[in-house]
């Protein structure tokens, strides 16, 4: 009997450092010390044998149970010790291998140049309002002096939607929405997407103007100037001749349109201003006194200066762009440029 438990002790020992992982560990836990290990088996015999050999046996297999649990707690620390040292190699990065980079984003030239504008008014004071992309005709054209049958209408190749509904030519009906609504002191800017029927290489169907208007007593075409020239000089550069030459639009009266000397040639004259000189920038004037009437504001008493201009056309003279469809395709090859 002595011996037999000896056997089991050494062999277990044995079998328990020879394994190699956690799981045969746990195997040979489980065959060694389990309920149906040949240990508890001899245990559960002690009742057969004499009863002076009982506590000896009984005692020798106990020590044999400690031994065996023992090398079992011993075993599964190396092993735990090998199998992490196996999980972080297999889980090793080379921190030395190139990136896989990722790619930056940028945003719209549209987008950089209608920002860049806005701060500039909203530095001189300006607020910004917004208006509807489908308009009535009363706001796109009668209340701004634009009245039926009168050709000025042609100025603006207009999209129909049905009778007296139509998509804004212009962001001028922001005009006659906020002054309908708030007295002066007024000084705006509405930036936004118009609409003509008209389509090539510098004209698309949606393109974005931003149009200003300030509405004081006393405002003079002085105002006007000072307020545009500063704008264009910021927008261009503080060099920038500017110039403005006389002009018409139903909305205004007088009017003017404004041009800054050309970015390419710098007024020297070439294809890009059709050997001008000049580039036109924007239209601009003294707010019409029936604009005023339209609006229910006295005339007599009020005065302001507004002015429009395309946000697609400066893009592409700021950029050197020569067709605005580059404008709206999304190729990345074009917008990454910016
Ligand atoms: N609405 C005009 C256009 O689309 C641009 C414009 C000209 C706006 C003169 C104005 C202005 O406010 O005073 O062609």
């Amino acid at each position: 009997m002595e011996e037999k438990v000896r056997q089991i002790r050494e062999q277990a020992i044995k079998v328990i450092h020879e394994s190699q992982s956690l799981a045969s560990l746990d195997e040979a836990r489980i065959r060694y010390l389990g309920k149906k290990s040949a240990l508890l088996e001899l245990l559960k015999s002690l009742g057969t044998l004499p009863s002076e050999e009982r506590p000896k046996i009984g005692s020798l297999v106990n020590e044999a149970k400690e031994a065996i649990e023992q090398a079992l707690r011993s075993r599964k620390i190396v092993l735990m010790g090998i199998e992490q040292k196996q999980r972080i190699a297999a889980e090793k990065i080379d921190v030395t291998l190139p990136g896989k980079g990722i790619r930056r984003g940028s945003s719209h030239p549209l987008t950089q140049v209608m920002a860049e504008a806005k701060d500039i008014f909203l530095r001189l004071g300006f607020e910004i309002a917004e208006g509807p992309e489908i308009e009535t005709e009363y706001y796109n054209f009668d209340g701004l002096n634009i009245l039926p049958h009168h050709p000025s209408r042609d100025m603006w190749s207009t999209f129909f939607i049905k009778d007296d509904v139509l998509l804004r030519t212009h962001t001028s009906p922001v005009q006659i929405r906020v002054m309908e609504k708030h007295k002066p002191p007024l000084a705006i800017i509405a930036p936004g997407r118009v609409y003509r029927c008209d389509s090539d290489a510098t004209h698309s169907p949606v393109f974005h103007q931003l149009e200003g208007f300030l509405v004081d007593n006393k405002v003079t075409f002085g105002d006007l100037k000072g307020v545009l020239t500063d704008f264009l000089r910021q927008m261009f550069g503080q060099e920038k001749p500017v110039r403005f030459r006389p002009s018409y639009f139903p909305f205004t009266e007088p009017s003017a349109e404004v041009d800054v000397a050309c970015v390419l040639c710098n007024g020297k004259g070439c294809r890009l201003c059709k050997e001008t000189g000049w580039l036109e920038i924007l239209g601009s004037g003294m707010i019409d006194p029936n604009v005023f009437k339209a609006v229910g504001y006295d005339a007599e008493k009020v005065s302001g200066f507004a002015f429009g201009m395309g946000i697609d056309r400066i893009a592409m003279l700021k950029y050197g762009i020569d067709n605005i469809r580059l404008l709206y395709e999304n190729d990345l090859r074009f917008l990454e440029q910016f």
